[in-house]
């Protein structure tokens, strides 16, 4: 299908709340506060990039990706990837790889220094995430916790999200 990618608008909240909610209600591994976290998280002001794939012919939201800074010692400024949503109808179109693709390109031309995520390597290990040794996020295994480094790899250390997505309900 064809979409374009822009960055959220004030008109597209309600849209990608309840895009990314309807996203992870089939989804393997859903908190179900996933749509509360986007909210959260841009009440908070830590929703610093939010990226949505339009519909061009209908203007419809079919995916939504969000970042939002991360808590570390590793230096420069570390960005967390998440959540990822694709309309359930249009999964496996390219939409997700898209999104992924420009947060990355945004993200290193805001000179951020990576990005990191909790999530399955099989489908992020093609944007470059990996795990890495000393990189760890407290209560997940950290087969699943993965890091892009934009420019030199750091001393991977420790992770921390930002708290709206331990208190969204
Ligand atoms: C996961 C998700 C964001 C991927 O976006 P997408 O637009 O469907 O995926 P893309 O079209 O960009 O990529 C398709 C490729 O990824 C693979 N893929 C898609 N979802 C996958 C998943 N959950 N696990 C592993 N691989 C996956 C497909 O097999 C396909 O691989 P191929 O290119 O080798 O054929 C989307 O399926 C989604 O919204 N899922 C529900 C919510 C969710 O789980 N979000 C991510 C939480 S970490």
């Amino acid at each position: 299908m064809s979409f374009v990618i822009r960055n959220e608008e004030v008109a597209d909240h309600a849209a990608i709340g309840e895009l990314t909610a309807a996203a992870f209600l089939t989804a393997a591994h859903a908190s179900g506060t996933e749509a509360a976290i986007v909210r959260d998280l841009r009440v908070a002001g830590a929703l610093v990039l939010s990226l949505v794939a339009v519909d061009p012919a209908t203007d419809e939201i079919v995916g939504h990706a969000g970042f939002s800074p991360i808590e570390t010692e590793m230096p420069g400024h570390w960005f967390g990837l998440g959540p990822l949503s694709v309309n359930s109808g249009l999964q496996r179109t390219g939409v997700g790889s898209a999104l992924v693709r420009a947060g990355l390109t945004q993200l290193t031309n805001m000179g951020a220094a990576g990005v990191v995520l909790v999530g399955d390597p099989a489908y992020y290990g093609r944007f470059g995430f990996a795990a890495r040794p000393g990189l760890a996020c407290e209560g997940v295994p950290d087969l699943y916790v993965q890091a892009f480094a934009f420019r030199k790899p750091p001393e991977w250390c420790p992770i921390a999200f930002h708290p709206a997505f331990f208190t969204a309900k």
